[in-house]
């Protein structure tokens, strides 16, 4: 039989010498990815100033393309190490990633996540309990703040106190929200000593000192404080025995505040959306969490039981995925489906896209829980992989559904969050996509025991 040669990979029409797709990029860069998938086949070419990119659509290559250990992380990736002054779990690839992964992984484990849950809900009611009947909230913001909030305390809260404690938060929240813009900025531009550039490196600088110190400290002192930081101190690489450095540490910790932050924020915020648009599937939230949880504060053995707030949750990874643009670099000649792609070609794939396709997802705007009890909805076995899949699949995961599952049972008891009339809410693609404002009233449950202060 002689092989079947495959088609030529489209190039994506619309672009223009010197810019290629930026116009498009810029101006709607969630409608123009959607119109890749309609467009387009399994595979399209689209040039990135400098950059042709593939963007791999068809369920089965995104699969192949984030099992295959031979590829680098790529554009996105590799812009973000040096944001940040250093490679991390996040933007190594290769060997040197899996040394990292090992080394982290344990931070991650049933046990340490069984730990973090009185943090986590601990967090959730003071951001509550500082909420007023009738406030109006920016609701991403205070995700925003929340999520950050269970992370910090989870990684340093026990080596850290007081004042220290404070300016490492301070410094994340800064590095965090800066990364984005810098990813998007061509590599000159964060050299101009512009006040934002200068805020963001002295935040990083700041995040590097605080950890060094602490570090040190903690090294000196033997002490184990329980928390992450303390973990990673002790962590040694089980093929070389050496100790994780303070620059190594700092990395792995700026990077979890920027992997773990927005993301579980757009998450939560979009929970919060919905559920106050649909009526009856907040009803059915807050009937499992009566009839599971009751009155009292949720534990880390009710997280499990509750599978229509999971249902929720993933529905809204479903509709409002986080991920724009995941990239990965072939670093040899490389096969992908039926095509055979030299070395060195870039390669993304876009989640929002691709949970929105109809053929995949049936009415695909809709926000339906219970579309994941259907039989013929994707799993994550044959294609719904919210956490991505293969050596570089989340480690955050089961860290960031707890936070999730803590946070809404926490918030949905206490208060509900209205939506103000009228208001539409966009979602908007920067490092993450997440949207764009969303404004809701701070209404007390009446059922509730714990009232908020007036
Ligand atoms: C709803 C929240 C989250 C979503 C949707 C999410 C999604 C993802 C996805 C899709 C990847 C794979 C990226 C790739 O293929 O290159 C990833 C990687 C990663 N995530 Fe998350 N994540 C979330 C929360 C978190 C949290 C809370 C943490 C940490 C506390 C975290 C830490 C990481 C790290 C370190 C990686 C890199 C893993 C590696 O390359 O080995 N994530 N995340």
């Amino acid at each position: 039989m002689t092989p079947v040669t495959p088609p030529p990979i489209p190039k994506a029409k619309g672009s223009l010498p010197l810019l290629g797709h930026v116009i498009p990029l810029i101006r709607d860069p969630l409608a123009f990815t959607a119109s890749l998938r309609t467009a387009y086949g399994p595979l399209v070419e689209i040039a990135l100033p400098g950059t042709p990119t593939v963007v791999v659509q068809d369920p089965e290559l995104i699969h192949a393309m984030l099992k295959n250990n031979t590829l680098d992380k790529g554009k996105f990736f590799e812009a973000m190490g040096e944001i940040l002054g250093g490679d991390s779990v996040v933007t190594a690839a290769g060997q040197g990633h899996r040394r990292k992964r090992r080394q982290l992984q344990p931070a991650f484990a049933t046990p340490e996540i069984k730990r973090y849950v009185d943090t986590m809900r601990d967090e959730v009611t003071t951001t509550v309990d500082a909420w007023q009947s009738g406030q109006t909230l920016d609701v991403r913001e205070a995700m925003v703040e929340l999520s950050l909030n269970m992370l910090a305390k989870t990684v340093f809260g026990g080596s850290l106190q007081g004042e220290t404690f404070r300016q490492l938060r301070s410094d994340l929240s800064i590095v965090m929200t800066g990364v984005g813009a810098r990813i998007m900025l061509p590599s000159w531009a964060a050299k101009v000593p512009l006040p934002f550039n200068r805020r963001f490196d002295r935040a990083r600088e700041g995040v590097r000192a605080t950890v060094g110190r602490a570090v040190d400290e903690l090294r000196a002192s033997g002490h184990d404080t329980g928390d992450m930081l303390s973990l990673l101190l002790h962590a040694t690489d089980s093929e070389t025995g050496e100790p994780l450095t303070a620059h190594e540490i700092s990395s792995e910790i700026i990077t979890l505040a920027v992997a773990g932050t927005e993301t579980t924020a757009s998450v939560l915020s979009w929970v919060l959306y919905e559920l106050s648009r649909n009526p009856a599937i907040e009803a059915g939230v807050l009937d499992e969490l009566h009839q599971v949880v009751g009155e009292r504060p949720i534990a880390f053995g009710d997280v499990m039981r509750l599978p229509y707030l999971r249902r929720v949750i993933d529905e809204a990874l479903r509709l409002h995925h986080t991920g724009f643009l995941v990239t990965r670099r072939t670093t040899t000649e490389t096969r992908l489906g039926e095509w055979i792609l030299p070395a060195g070609v870039e390669l993304a794939y876009c989640q929002h896209a691709w949970h929105r396709d109809p053929e995949l997802f049936p009415d695909p705007l809709r926000f339906d829980p219970d579309r994941w009890l259907m039989a013929t909805q994707p799993s994550p076995s044959s294609g719904y992989i919210p956490f991505g899949t293969g050596a570089h699949k989340c480690i955050g995961d089961r860290f960031a559904l707890t936070a999730m599952i803590t946070a809404i049972a926490t918030i949905v008891r206490r208060v509900r969050l209205e939506l103000r009339d009228g208001q539409t809410v966009r979602p908007v693609a920067r490092a993450t996509v997440r949207p764009q404002t969303l404004r809701m009233t701070v209404q007390p449950r009446q059922a509730t025991t714990a009232p908020l202060v007036a």
